[in-house]
């Protein structure tokens, strides 16, 4: 027998409020179940419906990036500023503290080095796993128009088969071949099949012209992979127009980690990314936070 509910306290069904039923605040996920979401929320801040994610997982097939030289040296003191971290499971094990309360996002696919063809990738880690290290996500490349196109994109729905299963956005990664071109006709394509497949979210470079139709045609929110290094003024300004597009924020890695100041360059991004500060603005903020920094070390 259940016990009696001995509170003398009048019940409140409040029967004349129909109870909400929410979107949710991330494009295109409104029909995911509660953990998906969750997690997603993890990641994109609810306030802003944007992230900013650092990136840190080149190791896995270029070994020690520079920069990367030591994650437990270089990166961990950036993990406070950022939204959630892009990584290894092996680095996230080896060198993040498990004491940290960021959501951790984990490149779930590897095989082929720098030294191989690229696009012949398979999933690299268990979806156990992955939920075992607590992830708020996964990523895998997707290979559009690579040799080993079909396998990459299999990868990718296998992956996201596996999610849905415990609640695991899985972000599609659009790899570019060294012969492909770089433009908003290829990541219209390659955005959108990444999204019509499953992917939760997807990252993708971003192109001077036309990112809006990339960012318009994708169901599925769009963060900005950082690319090469640039001067610091040209890559808060693609952050900023990016986001300005349509873009729900970055996943930045050598654009920030080989700055000469890798803590003001995120603050500044943030900045750029969820307070819209205009680049001109956000680099003034980064040599500002620069120049504080070495007095310190002083
Ligand atoms: C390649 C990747 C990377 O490994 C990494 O995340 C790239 O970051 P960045 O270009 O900003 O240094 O996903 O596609």
């Amino acid at each position: 027998m259940p016990e009696a509910d001995a509170s003398s306290k009048e019940k409140q069904y409040h029967a004349d409020v129909p109870q909400q039923t929410p979107g949710f605040f991330l494009k295109g996920a409104g029909s995911y179940d509660w953990g998906m979401k969750n997690r997603l929320a993890r990641v994109f801040n609810p306030e802003t419906g944007r992230a900013v994610m650092l990136a840190v997982d080149h190791g896995y097939f270029q070994g020690p990036t520079t920069g990367l030289e030591r994650i437990d040296l270089n990166i961990v003191p950036l993990v406070p500023y950022c939204d959630a971290l892009f990584c290894t499971r092996g680095v996230l094990r080896t060198m993040v503290p498990p004491s940290s309360q960021k959501p951790m996002v984990l490149r779930a696919s590897g095989g082929p080095s720098i030294l191989k063809e690229l696009s012949n990738e398979e999933i690299a880690m268990d979806m156990e796993d992955a939920v075992r290290l607590n992830a708020a996500g996964v990523g895998i490349q997707v290979f559009i128009g690579g040799e080993f196109e079909t396998r990459s994109v299999h990868n990718m729905t296998r992956l996201v088969d596996a999610g849905y299963r415990v609640g695991m956005p899985v972000m599609g990664v659009t790899a570019v071949g060294k012969d492909m071109v770089r433009d908003a006709k290829y990541f219209r394509l390659a955005c959108r099949i990444c999204a019509e497949l499953g992917a939760q979210y997807v990252k993708t470079y971003y192109v001077a012209e036309e990112f809006e139709t990339v960012t318009a045609s994708c169901p599925v929110p769009i963060v900005m992979a950082g690319g090469k290094k640039l001067p610091e003024l040209e890559a808060l300004t693609m952050a900023y127009n990016a986001v300005q597009q349509g873009a729900a924020g970055v996943d930045m890695g050598r654009n920030i980690f080989q700055t000469d100041a890798p803590i003001a360059m995120i603050q500044a991004v943030n900045a750029v990314v969820h307070k819209n500060l205009k680049p001109a603005k956000a680099l003034e903020m980064y040599n500002t936070l620069k120049a504080q920094m070495k007095k310190e070390c002083k």
